[in-house]
């Protein structure tokens, strides 16, 4: 009993104590609980009206750089937290930054354009799935304007950039039975032209390179049947011309291009046959030496020095008319061609331009199938580290006779050409993307002319044939960046 009882108090005593603490906890508990929900309303509180509310016009698309006249402008999916970046700043910076680092990487160029986002992840995950167009969209739209005419009219003639940012033009026809030694300079700051010291040898369908020592080397050329071996050079200091070395070959439709020794390298052409000779000019002797044979004779044909020194020729027209894909490389070090894969397109007055990412950029030209011309869209990368061809994207049109610049962007122009009929639309290839987009038309349609990049990064078109076969004396200036 009395045990019982002990044990009945101290459960008693022990109930009590249970409860007393029990309800304790059940205060704090119930009060911790309040806490929470009051916590926990204003959580939901400040997550719906702080947090969720701007996530909700991430979806909102704002059109970018619709710049006036742009036929590039597209709608672009942008995060709010990027659109107030974008409206502070201006238009014109993000444009000129854009052209000059898109290149070879297209994620550092939207840091360079916005380098406030630099630190917001989600606005750089979408930069990597913006459309292809976007790197042109945002650059500012860049102009034709037309400058000062030649004095002549010319086609198949040469533009050279100097030394002194000049362009010396040479040689041509005018579209009929003649040809000329009249050359002339642009000067970039008046935009006019001067005529200057005249050739010794009249000549279309030559080459003109601009040598180490400042002087322009021109070879070759036709003078209606004759094909000329004579070689001679422009000193831009006397603005005078003397005969230099006579070539081997007497050609046309060759090729030239400047080793990285200093040596000139002429390929092919034509002189009754197609040549598969190729001769060395050495400007310290002034001489010219026979070198290792092309494995095909070609005219017609385009060549690229690559970064590695050696030289890539590809494409062109051979003696049985055929228009081919063939493509070799001369070794300055051993004086040798040897075969590389084939383009996937025969060529014939295509171009081939070395990119900044040491690809060289082949595009259009003319094919012949079944003894009908046509003209090729596409365009092919070669890669020189793999010696490998790929398809790119095909042009928006097809052409040859055209021009091709790598800008200083990293950007190529592709200018006018022929596709039955003259050409007057340029269209933009981006080597990050791989795409084509159209930019502004030229004023004149134009094939056989030439494009050439001034030392402030805009291009000079000059001459060429025009609509109803005559030949041009306008010129015009793709304008890349503000010159101011
Ligand atoms: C250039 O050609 C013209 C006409 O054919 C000729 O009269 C003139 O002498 C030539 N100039 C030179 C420097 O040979
Ligand atoms: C160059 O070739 C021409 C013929 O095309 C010839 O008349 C001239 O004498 C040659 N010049 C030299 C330096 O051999
Ligand atoms: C180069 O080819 C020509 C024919 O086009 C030939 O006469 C000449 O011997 C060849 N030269 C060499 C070094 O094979
Ligand atoms: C290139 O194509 C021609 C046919 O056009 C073929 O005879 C030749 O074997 C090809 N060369 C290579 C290296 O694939
Ligand atoms: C390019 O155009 C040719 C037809 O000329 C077509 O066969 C090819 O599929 C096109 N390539 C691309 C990448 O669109
Ligand atoms: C460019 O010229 C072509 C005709 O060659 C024309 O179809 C096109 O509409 C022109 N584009 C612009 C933007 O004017």
């Amino acid at each position: 009993m009395h045990t019982n009882q002990v044990y009945s108090e101290l459960v008693t005593v022990h109930n009590g104590s249970h409860k007393w603490w029990h309800r304790r906890w059940f205060k704090i508990i119930g009060i911790f609980v309040i806490i929470l929900i009051v916590f926990g309303v204003v959580l939901a509180l400040v997550l719906n009206f702080v947090v969720f509310a701007p996530k909700k016009l991430e979806t909102s698309t704002i059109a970018t750089t619709s710049s006036s006249s742009s036929p590039l402008t597209t709608t672009i999916p942008i995060p709010s937290s990027l659109t107030t970046t974008i409206s502070t700043t201006p238009t014109v910076t993000s444009t000129t930054t854009v052209p000059r680092t898109v290149t070879t990487t297209p994620l550092v160029v939207s840091t360079t354009i916005l380098p406030q986002t630099a630190t917001m992840t989600p606005p750089l995950t979408s930069t990597t799935t913006l459309p292809p167009t976007t790197v042109t969209t945002t650059t500012q739209q860049p102009e034709w304007s037309v400058t000062g005419n030649m004095n002549t009219a010319r086609v198949y003639h040469t533009a050279s950039v100097l030394p002194n940012g000049k362009v010396l033009v040479t040689g041509g026809n005018h579209g009929s039975t003649d040809f000329f030694n009249i050359t002339e300079l642009y000067d970039p700051t008046t935009r006019t032209w001067t005529i200057t010291g005249s050739m010794i040898n009249g000549r279309y369908d030559h080459t003109a390179s601009v040598l180490s020592n400042g002087k322009v080397l021109v070879t070759g050329g036709d003078s209606w049947g004759g094909y000329l071996n004579k070689a001679e050079l422009y000193d831009p200091s006397t603005s005078a011309w003397t005969t230099t070395g006579n070539m081997t070959n007497g050609r046309a439709g060759h090729a030239a291009s400047v080793l990285s020794n200093g040596n000139v390298l002429v390929t092919g052409g034509w002189n009754g046959g197609y040549l598969n000779s190729a001769e060395l000019y050495d400007p310290s002797t002034s001489a010219w030496t026979t070198t290792g044979n092309m494995t095909k004779g070609r005219a017609g044909h385009a060549t690229s020095v690559l970064s590695n020194g050696k030289v890539l020729a590809t494409g062109g027209q051979d003696n049985s008319g055929n228009i081919f894909n063939n493509a070799e490389l001369y070794d300055p070090s051993t004086d040798t061609w040897t075969i590389t894969s084939n383009m996937s397109d025969e060529r014939y007055r295509h171009t081939a331009s070395v990119l900044s990412n040491g690809k060289v950029l082949v595009i259009g030209g003319m094919r012949l199938d079944s003894n009908v011309y046509s003209t090729v869209y596409s365009a092919e990368l070669y890669d020189p580290s793999t010696s490998t061809w790929t398809t790119t994207g095909n042009m928006t049109k097809g052409r040859a006779g055209h021009a091709a610049s790598v800008l200083s962007n990293g950007l190529l122009l592709a200018t006018g050409g022929y596709d039955n009929d003259y050409l007057n639309i340029a269209e933009l290839y981006d080597p990050s993307t791989g795409t084509w987009t159209t930019t502004g038309n030229m004023t004149n349609a134009r094939d056989y002319h030439t494009a050439s990049i001034l030392s402030n990064g805009n291009v000079l078109v000059t001459g060429g044939m025009g609509i109803g076969n005559i030949a041009l004396d306008s010129a015009e200036l793709y304008e890349l960046f503000e010159t101011n």
